[in-house]
């Protein structure tokens, strides 16, 4: 099973170092690609030890191979999740916007998608998203519920990232090739 982890600007992304453990214990082959905003809440050091691979964040790495990195890693998970995902990757996704190395290659893969959003309630309520979300769903991307609970920007409502169970049991769902319907 070979599972690429997205990982984006959210206060939640140490939660996905925890998530990178879990999937590397199951004996998983993890690779994780970071957006730019994400590595200023977890380093880049962290996934690299945890997920025993080199993390992708670079468009155009220094020493990068002739074949560019969005394409090789779409084509090499049987999974990708982003967890967490911010509403400007929801949003970019939707779009099919391709500006950074996550979205180009989320636009690349070749794998089921699961999205596991994290953020504050009023922008997880906010019609922009929710159509956001409604557009993906409908492209057959798959959705992990926001938990409700204590938020970073200090309220207590809908927003948190999901239980690590449940993101890692959506995760074995799909590898089983089983849908939501
Ligand atoms: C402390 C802090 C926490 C943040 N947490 C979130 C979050 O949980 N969800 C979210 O959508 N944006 C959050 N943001 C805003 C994103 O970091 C910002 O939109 C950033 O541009 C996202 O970049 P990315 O989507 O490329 O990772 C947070 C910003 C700060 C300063």
């Amino acid at each position: 099973m070979n599972i690429l982890l997205g990982v984006t600007g959210s206060i939640a992304a140490y939660k996905a170092a925890d998530l990178a453990r879990r999937f590397v214990r199951r004996g998983w082959n993890v690779k994780v690609v970071m957006t730019r905003a994400a590595t200023r809440f977890v380093g880049e050091w962290t996934f690299r030890s945890l997920s025993r691979n080199p993390v992708y964040v670079e468009m155009f790495p220094e020493n990068g191979d002739w074949r560019p990195d969005h394409i090789s890693l779409g084509e090499w998970p049987d999974v990708f999740l982003i967890a967490p995902c911010t509403a400007n990757v929801i949003a970019k996704l939707a779009h099919g916007l391709a500006d950074d190395l996550l979205t180009c290659t989320a636009l690349a893969v070749t794998a089921p998608v699961i999205v596991a959003p994290a953020m504050n309630d009023r922008m997880w309520a906010h019609p922009a998203t929710q159509a956001n979300v409604v557009l993906l769903t409908s492209r057959g991307v798959s959705f992990v519920d926001v938990g409700t609970g204590d938020l970073a920007c200090g309220y207590q409502a809908q927003g948190r990232l999901a239980d690590l169970d449940a993101i890692e049991n959506k995760v074995i769902t799909m590898a089983k090739g089983e849908t939501d319907e």
